[in-house]
C-alpha cells in the first residue's frame, strides 16, 4: 500500500556555542532523530537540521576567558557539536550557526519588516551596570537575595527557590556575577516588539492542534497574565548582530536564535538546489514543520517565535513538541551546576545504541521528566538488547549455519505467529507518529518474549538429534531469524548502529514495507556479536567523574 508523501522539516533546539553537548541535550537530539529516522523509513521526504546558538553575553565572556575570539570559540565549538552528533548518529542534513551570513541577511530582513509594520519602538529605561567591566549586566548576570522568600544567590529573573518572576533591580544585596561588585543603575535606551498586537493570534493559533495540552495550558497562563511589550536590543559590549541605524546596539540572542531555524534551512538549500526553500517557509507552506523543545524555552516558541513569523510573513510551525528535563537522583543536568555527563564522556565508557535505547524506552510526548538510573540502564541493556534481541537471533543462527549452509529455510514454521507480529505494525506506527517511544519499547519486548517462548516450547536443540526431523529444525530456526527481523525493523530508528550490524548480517535491508515478506531461502552470514553486554565496573567508572 502506498502513502501519499509528506514533506516535513524537523529542527532541534540550538544548542549555545559556549559549552559541550551533554548527555541532557542529547535526549531531545536522540528524540528528533528517532521521529525523523521513522519518517524517512516511511517514505517521507525529510530535512532535519539545527545549528549553533552563537550569540550573547554568555559566549562573549567565554571566549574572553579562553583569550580567544568569539569566531575562533564558535568555529571550535561548532566542530566539536557535530562531531558530538555524529557519535550518536543523529541525522542531520545541516548543522549550522547562527553567526552565519544566511542568518544576518534574515535577521535584517525581518528586522525591516518589523519596522515597515510600525511594530517596534524605542523606550528609555535604567539597567544594572557593571562599572569596573564596564558592561550592562544581562538577567543572568546579577545575583542576589530574592525579594519574596529571601534565599541568597538567586539569578536576577527568578528564584529557584520560591519560583518568583521578578525585575533585577529589586534583588536585594544584588552583585554582578562578572566582577563580584555591586551594580550600579545606569539609563539605557531599547527597542521593543509589539507582542500584545499579536494576543489575539496567538490567542487562537495555540488551540490550532499544535501543541499537547500540558504545553497549551502553560502558553494560557502567560496569556492570561497578558503580554508585555518584548526587549530585542541589547548594548555594547555583546557578541551578536548590529541593529541597523541604533548605535552601539545589538539584537538580543533570542530574536536571532530561533531564526536560526530558517537560515540553517538556507544553507543547506544553497548546498542541495533540488530543495525548494519557499515550499517550507512560504507563508502559505503546505509543508509541515516541527521544533523539538525543552520545557524551559515554550515561552520563546508558543509566543515570541509564532508572533515574529507572523509579523515578517513566514510560515508558522505545525508542531512543537516540547520533552521534559533529564535528571538524574531528581536533579535537572546542567552546566551551570557542573552536574553534567558530556557526550564525549558518555562514549568513553558505553556505546550510543545504550543511550539512544534507555531514552526511547523512557520517552513519552508529554514534558515529564526523564530520570536517568544508572542500575536500571544496564538492566535494561543487558536484559532486553543482550538476553532478549540478540538471544533470539543468536540461538536461530548457530543451527541454520551447522545444519543449513547459512540458507534460510523456503517456509515458515508458523504463518499464523509470524502474521500476529505484521498486525502489530499498525499499533507501532501510531505510537512512531505519535512519539509514543516508551510503548514501542514495551510492545517490541513483548513480541520478543513470545518469541523467545516459541524457540523454548520448539526445543530445536533436541531435534538435531532426530536426523529425520530435519526439515522442521530448519523452518523452526528459519522462523526465529523471521521474528527477530520483525522486530529489528521496528527498532531500526531508535538502534541505528545495531541494525547496521544487523543488516550485514542478513545480507538484507530493514525496510518497513517488507515486513509483510518474510525472508525466506535466503543466505545469511556468520553471526556476529551483535551487542556487548554491561558490566558494573563501567557504571561504578562514570561515576567518578562526580567526584
Ligand atoms: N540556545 C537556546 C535555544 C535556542 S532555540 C531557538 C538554548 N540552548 S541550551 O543549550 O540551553 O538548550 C538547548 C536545548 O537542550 C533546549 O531545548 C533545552 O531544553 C535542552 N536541554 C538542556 N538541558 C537539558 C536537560 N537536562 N534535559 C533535557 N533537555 C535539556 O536554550
Ligand atoms: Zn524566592
Amino acid at each position: 500500500m502506498s502513502i501519499q508523501a509528506r514533506k516535513i522539516l524537523v529542527t532541534c533546539a540550538l544548542p549555545y556555542a559556549n559549552g559541550p553537548i551533554h548527555i541532557g541535550h542529547m535526549l531531545e537530539h536522540i528524540q528528533a532523530d528517532i521521529w525523523v529516522r521513522y519518517q524517512r523509513m516511511r517514505g517521507h521526504e525529510v530535512w532535519f537540521i539545527s545549528s549553533d546558538d552563537a550569540h550573547g553575553t554568555a559566549v562573549m565572556l567565554r571566549a574572553k576567558n579562553l583569550g580567544i575570539s568569539e569566531k575562533q570559540l564558535i568555529k571550535n565549538t561548532q566542530k566539536e557539536h557535530t562531531i558530538d552528533f555524529m557519535n550518536f548518529n543523529i541525522s542531520y542534513d545541516n548543522y549550522h550557526n547562527t553567526h552565519s551570513v544566511e542568518n544576518l541577511f534574515l535577521i535584517r530582513k525581518i528586522f525591516f519588516s518589523l519596522c515597515n509594520k510600525k511594530l517596534l519602538n524605542k523606550k528609555k529605561i535604567v539597567q544594572f551596570y557593571d562599572n569596573q567591566e564596564k558592561i550592562f549586566l544581562p538577567d543572568r548576570f546579577v545575583k542576589g537575595t530574592c525579594p519574596v522568600c529571601y534565599a541568597k544567590n538567586q539569578y536576577g529573573d527568578t528564584c529557584e527557590v520560591c519560583s518568583s518572576i521578578y525585575e533585577p533591580i529589586d534583588l536585594i544585596n544584588s552583585i554582578s556575577v562578572i566582577s563580584g561588585t555591586p551594580p550600579i543603575l545606569k539609563e539605557t535606551e531599547h527597542l521593543y516588539f509589539d507582542l500584545p498586537s499579536f494576543s489575539d493570534m496567538l490567542n487562537k493559533w495555540i488551540y490550532s492542534g499544535i501543541l499537547e495540552k500540558t504545553v497549551i495550558n502553560k502558553t494560557e497562563e502567560w496569556l492570561k497574565l497578558g503580554l508585555k511589550k518584548w526587549c530585542i536590543s541589547r548594548d555594547a559590549p555583546y557578541f551578536g548582530f548590529k541593529i541597523p541605524n541604533f548605535l552601539n546596539k545589538y539584537f538580543y540572542v533570542w530574536l536571532d536564535a530561533p531564526i536560526g531555524y530558517i537560515s540553517s534551512f538556507k544553507n543547506l538549500c544553497l548546498k542541495n538546489k533540488n530543495i525548494n526553500f519557499n515550499e517550507f517557509w512560504d507563508k502559505n507552506a503546505k509543508s509541515e514543520l516541527y521544533h523539538f523543545i525543552g520545557k524551559d524555552i515554550i515561552y520563546f516558541h508558543t509566543l515570541f517565535w509564532p508572533a515574529i513569523l507572523e509579523s515578517s510573513d513566514f510560515r508558522k510551525p505545525s508542531g512543537i513538541f516540547v520533552h521534559g528535563y533529564l535528571t538524574m537522583n531528581g536533579l535537572k543536568l546542567s552546566k551551570s551546576r557542573n552536574f553534567l555527563i558530556t557526550a564525549s564522556d558518555w562514549l568513553k565508557y558505553f556505546d550510543s545504541d545504550s543511550l539512544r535505547y534507555y531514552y526511547a524506552s523512557k520517552l513519552t510526548n508529554n514534558i515529564n521528566d526523564i530520570e536517568m538510573n544508572l542500575d536500571d540502564f544496564m538492566y535494561k541493556i543487558n536484559n532486553d538488547i543482550v538476553n532478549k534481541l540478540a538471544n533470539l537471533a543468536s540461538r536461530s543462527a548457530s543451527f541454520i549455519h551447522k545444519y543449513f549452509n547459512g540458507y534460510l529455510s523456503d517456509k515458515l514454521d508458523d504463518y499464523n505467529l509470524y502474521q500476529s507480529f505484521v498486525d502489530t505494525t499498525k499499533k507501532i506506527e501510531n505510537f512512531f507518529e505519535n512519539r509514543e517511544f516508551s510503548l514501542i519499547i514495551k510492545s517490541s519486548m513483548k513480541l520478543l518474549d513470545v518469541a523467545n517462548q516459541y524457540i523454548n516450547e520448539k526445543k530445536p536443540w533436541t531435534i538435531q538429534k532426530k536426523v529425520e526431523k530435519n526439515n522442521d529444525l530448519h523452518m523452526i530456526c528459519t522462523m526465529g531469524i523471521n521474528l527477530f527481523r520483525v522486530i529489528m525493523i521496528f527498532l531500526k530508528p531508535i538502534l541505528p548502529t545495531l541494525s547496521k550490524k544487523t543488516e550485514l548480517f542478513l545480507i538484507s535491508n530493514l525496510i518497513w514495507n517488507d515486513i509483510h515478506k518474510p525472508l525466506l531461502s535466503h543466505k545469511i552470514t556468520d553471526f556476529p556479536r551483535l551487542y556487548e553486554r554491561i558490566s558494573s565496573d563501567k557504571i561504578l567508572q562514570l561515576f567518578k567523574l562526580f567526584k
